[in-house]
Order: structure tokens, then C-alpha cells, then sequence
């Protein structure tokens, strides 16, 4: 019983789980292990052990598989396996019973240590060594650092330095959270010393927003139909709307996010990876390398923000107090671990251009946000209006053009706005909705995705090391620009409830354009 995950009956590594959709195959990893470090923690509890359980009960799990936990927290493996029971227990998965919980859990393990002791990796090899031997997973291993980022160069220089990220019977990968780095000279220090340990393969930089079906689909949706790439461009697209936007404050985060900003936190990673896909060309190959490739040459493209003339294309906002769904909520400044005089922004809205052929003349808004009315993530295309209205006689004002909405979440879809006519009278015109929803399809959480791809070796969810220092590159300018400018005394400069400050708004009307509502 020991070596079998539970309802894992048909999951044997490198065969394919039953089908779970028509052409959908998903594929069971490499018996392996799984390193956590930060186990005692936030992510590992309400995600990484969570989706790990997901995986196990949907037979995508290798029956040869083992988590040992790592964190400066004194426990025994029974103390964490109750731990981890009760974090499965609280996010209510589906399918959850007490016995397939027990019998998972019975695969994690436990290991104190304190990460600038060289001579305690020492230990972590000896148990990872006869966890590897009693689970038999070949010496395949994932490092998942879900520790503070203060401390990964530490851990990731005593794992090259103790051998452990060396591949010799098996994979040795190594999984890094957001955020990689704060500026650019900092994520090219963690990249540096990184590479000084592991190769870039072996290398797995999270951003969990990419392993949304929805974002996926992006590439999908533009490369495998011949109707949408001919009209992806300049000449029918007249602009692209990306939207970010929480009703969540910071909750228990405010001292990370005290120190990070929206644009750290949501810009630098998720919404230039969404702009990336969206704008990028097509690579030969459905492969990691060549779409990291075409994202880096997007990110290469972006004109660098004219740092003497930031009014035309940023806004950033901080939220006050107000209201959400009848509840009262407390201004940013107000939150825990927040300074009462905070400059930092829980909002931003960027006007980006992209000079290059397919782009030339065709903005990209982007906007992201806490505390906002409503939480949505899209990405809308607008596209140019007919060239001629031959219904002038008959229609009062113009009509409106189509636009293709690809929603991330949450009823993650796709729709297209076009004009039909009105039954019944002669020329008069409404928009009208196609419309694609994955309700009610079966899609892996995001953290499921990721997990399997790191084991399974495929990098195409996750950055390299080339697009963060471009993105980077972009950013810091702005960044620094911005948190060096006093003139942000009219923060907080957005009720919280809201669809954000004004002057975002203004910043597409200037253009004759407007926000599609939240
Ligand atoms: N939580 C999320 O939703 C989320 C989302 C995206 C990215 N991330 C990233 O994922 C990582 C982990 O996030 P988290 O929310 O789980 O963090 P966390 O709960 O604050 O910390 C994780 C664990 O790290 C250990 N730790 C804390 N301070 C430490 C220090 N100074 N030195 C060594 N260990 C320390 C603690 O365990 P011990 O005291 O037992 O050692 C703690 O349980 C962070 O890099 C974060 O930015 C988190």
C-alpha cells in the first residue's frame, strides 16, 4: 500500500491517464520526488499539498512519488502529515474522503533544517537518498522553493554546492515563485547564481497565471484556426485591452506587498506574459524554446516608456476605504502591515506600444488592480470599425465593432460581438454574442498544471531566464522613475468598490477609446 497512491489503480509513468475530454491527453509524470521548501508555509498549504491531492485523486500522479517537506519548523513526518491533512481538509477539494487523504498523505515526509548551515544539506541528501530508494523514483527530483525570496540564493547555492542539483541517475529541476528579482539588477543576481548551480532546463520559474486553460487557449485560439491570425494585426485591429482586476485587498500580505507594488507584483510577470501571447508571431513549433523565443522578441519590441512624459501612458492608483458586495472595507493604507503614509500603487493602467510590423500604430492598455468592483482577468480585442457605413440613412449613430473578449476568469471563455439585424425592422442593428465557455469542462487548477509540467520536464509555462531580464529592462525605468516622484500625494485616489482612478479612463479617452466596464 505503501508505494500506491490512492484511486491511482490505472496511473503507471509514461502511460496516458484515461481521457478526460475529446484530444485531451494528459500524461502521468516519471515516478519522482518533490522537495518543498517553505513547507510549513502559506503556498505549500493552500496550494502546492492541495493540487498534489487533486493530481493523486485524478490518477495524474506516478505511484512512485514522495513529498519531503522542508522548513526551519520543528516537526515530525506525523505532525506534518496532520498538518497537511487539515490544509487539504480546509480547501475542500472535490472527491475529498478521509481515507484517500490518509493514504496521500502517507507519501510526505518531513524534514527540519536551517538553510544557511551548509553541513544540514548534508542530512536532507541522506534522507532524500532513502526516500528515493524505499520510493523507487529513479533519482528524479523537484525543488520547489516556497520560501521568502530573501532566502532562495542561499538555498540554491548550497543545493549546487552539495551535489544535490546535479543530475546523475535521474532529473534534478528547480521550481522559483514569483517574484523573481524586484528590479533587473536583482533578477539577474538570482539568475546568475541560479545558473551557477543549475542549467537553464533544469530551471522552473513560476508564474501559475500562464497554466490557466484559458491562457493556454491563447495560443490555441490564434494558431490552430485560419480565421483569426489574417485579421491579427494593424490593419483590422484598431486596439488590445488587457485587464487584471481584484476585489481582494492584500490580505495577511502587506509587508511583500509594501515592498513590491502592482506593477511588481502583477505587470512584471502575468500581464506582460498575457500581452506576449497575444502579440507574439507564430514559432514553428508548438515547443518551450521557440514560444519563449517569440515572447522574448514581443518583449523586445515594446517601446521603453518615455520617462519625461509618463502622464500619456501610466496612471497608478492606491485604494481608500469603501465598499465591496455590502461590506465595509479598510483604505490600503489601513491594512495590516502597510505604512499609514504608503506611496505604494494598488493600481495601474499602462498605455504600451509595440513597434513592430504587425503592431505599428496599435495600443496595447493594460490595467491591473485591488480592490476594484469586480474581478475579471481578459483580454479584449477591438477591432477597426467598418471602413464604410452604407446604412447612414437608416441607423442613427455609427455601429459598434466587433470585439473578441478572451475571458481568463472567472467564466473562462471566449466571445466575439458582432451586428445582427433586428428581426422584423428594416435596418436597424444590435450586437449580438457568440460565445464559448469552458463551464463545466473538466480543466486542471493552475497549480496542478505546473506541478505536472515540472515534473514532466516541459517548460512552456515558465519563464526563462532571457524574458524576465527583458521585462525587467522594461519595468525598472518606470519603476524607479515612479517611486522617486513625490507627486503622488494624491494617493489613496480610488474608493475601494470602484472601477479605479479617473484619470485611467482618461488615458483612453485622450485616444478617443474607452475601458470595456469591469
Ligand atoms: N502564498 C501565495 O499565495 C503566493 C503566491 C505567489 C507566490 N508566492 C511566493 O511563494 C513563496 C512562499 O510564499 P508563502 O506565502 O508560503 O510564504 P510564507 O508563508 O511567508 O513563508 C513560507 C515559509 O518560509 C519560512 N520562512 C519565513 N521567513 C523565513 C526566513 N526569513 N528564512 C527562512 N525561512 C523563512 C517559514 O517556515 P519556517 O519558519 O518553518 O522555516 C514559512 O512557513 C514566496 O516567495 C512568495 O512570494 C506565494
Amino acid at each position: 500500500m505503501e508505494d500506491q497512491c490512492p484511486a491511482l489503480s490505472g496511473a503507471v509513468a509514461g502511460k496516458i491517464a484515461p481521457e478526460t475530454e475529446q484530444n485531451c491527453i494528459i500524461e502521468v509524470p516519471q515516478p519522482c520526488g518533490l522537495v518543498i521548501f517553505g513547507a510549513s508555509g502559506d503556498l505549500a498549504e493552500r496550494k502546492i499539498i492541495p493540487s498534489l491531492y487533486h493530481l493523486c485523486l485524478d490518477k495524474l500522479l506516478p505511484d512512485n512519488f514522495f513529498v519531503l517537506g522542508v522548513a526551519r519548523t520543528a516537526m515530525s513526518d506525523d505532525q506534518f502529515r496532520k498538518a497537511m491533512e487539515n490544509a487539504i481538509r480546509t480547501a475542500s477539494p472535490r472527491g475529498y474522503t478521509d481515507e484517500s487523504c490518509r493514504l496521500f498523505t502517507e507519501k510526505l515526509y518531513y524534514i527540519p533544517m536551517d538553510y544557511g548551515e551548509f553541513s544540514q544539506y548534508r542530512a536532507l541528501t541522506d534522507r532524500l537518498l532513502s526516500l528515493e530508494k524505499k520510493h523507487n523514483t529513479l533519482g528524479n527530483r523537484v525543488f520547489y522553493l516556497a520560501i521568502p525570496p530573501a532566502v532562495y540564493e542561499t538555498v540554491i547555492q548550497n543545493l549546487g554546492d552539495s551535489g544535490l542539483s546535479q543530475e546523475k541517475s535521474g532529473y534534478s529541476h528547480i521550481v522559483i515563485e514569483k517574484p523573481v528579482g524586484r528590479d533587473l539588477a536583482s533578477a539577474r543576481k538570482l539568475n546568475v547564481t541560479l545558473r551557477r548551480s543549475f542549467g537553464e532546463r533544469q530551471i522552473y520559474r513560476m508564474d501559475h497565471y500562464l497554466a490557466k486553460e484559458t491562457v493556454q487557449n491563447i495560443l490555441m485560439f490564434r494558431f490552430a484556426n485560419s480565421i483569426f491570425e489574417p485579421l491579427w494585426n494593424r490593419q483590422y485591429i484598431d486596439h488590445v485591452q488587457i485587464t487584471v482586476a481584484e476585489t481582494l485587498g492584500i490580505g495577511h500580505r502587506g509587508g511583500y506587498y509594501e515592498t513590491s507594488g502592482v506593477l511588481r507584483d502583477m505587470f512584471q510577470n502575468h500581464i506582460l506574459q498575457l500581452l506576449a501571447l497575444t502579440a507574439m508571431e507564430a514559432p514553428a513549433l508548438f515547443e518551450a524554446g521557440r514560444v519563449r523565443d517569440e515572447k522574448a522578441k514581443v518583449f523586445r519590441s515594446i517601446r521603453p516608456f518615455d520617462l519625461g512624459r509618463l502622464d500619456e501612458t501610466v496612471v497608478l492608483g492606491q485604494y481608500d476605504r469603501g465598499s465591496l458586495e455590502g461590506t465595509d472595507v479598510p483604505a490600503y493604507r489601513e491594512e495590516m502591515g502597510v505604512a499609514k503614509d504608503s506611496l505604494t500603487p494598488t493600481y495601474a493602467a499602462l498605455k504600451v506600444i509595440i513597434d513592430n510590423w504587425r503592431w505599428k500604430g496599435v495600443p496595447f492598455y493594460l490595467r491591473s488592480g485591488k480592490r476594484l468592483s469586480t474581478r475579471k482577468a481578459e483580454i479584449s480585442v477591438h477591432f477597426k470599425p467598418v471602413p464604410h457605413l452604407m446604412f447612414s440613412q437608416a441607423l442613427d449613430g455609427g455601429i459598434a465593432a466587433n470585439t473578441l473578449v478572451l475571458r481568463i476568469q472567472p467564466d473562462e471563455g471566449i466571445g466575439l460581438s458582432f451586428q445582427a439585424k433586428n428581426p422584423g425592422s428594416r435596418a436597424c442593428l444590435n450586437t449580438v454574442l457568440m460565445d464559448f465557455s469552458y463551464r463545466n469542462v473538466f480543466v486542471l487548477d493552475d497549480y496542478e498544471r505546473v506541478l505536472l509540467d515540472c515534473m514532466q520536464g516541459d517548460q512552456m509555462l515558465f519563464a526563462r531566464d532571457d524574458g524576465v531580464d527583458l521585462t525587467w529592462e522594461l519595468l525598472t525605468p518606470l519603476i524607479e522613475k515612479l517611486e522617486g516622484e513625490s507627486g503622488k500625494d494624491n494617493f489613496p485616489n480610488y474608493v475601494a468598490g470602484s472601477a479605479g482612478p479617473r484619470p485611467a479612463a482618461e488615458l483612453l479617452r485622450r485616444d478617443g477609446r474607452a475601458w470595456r466596464p469591469l
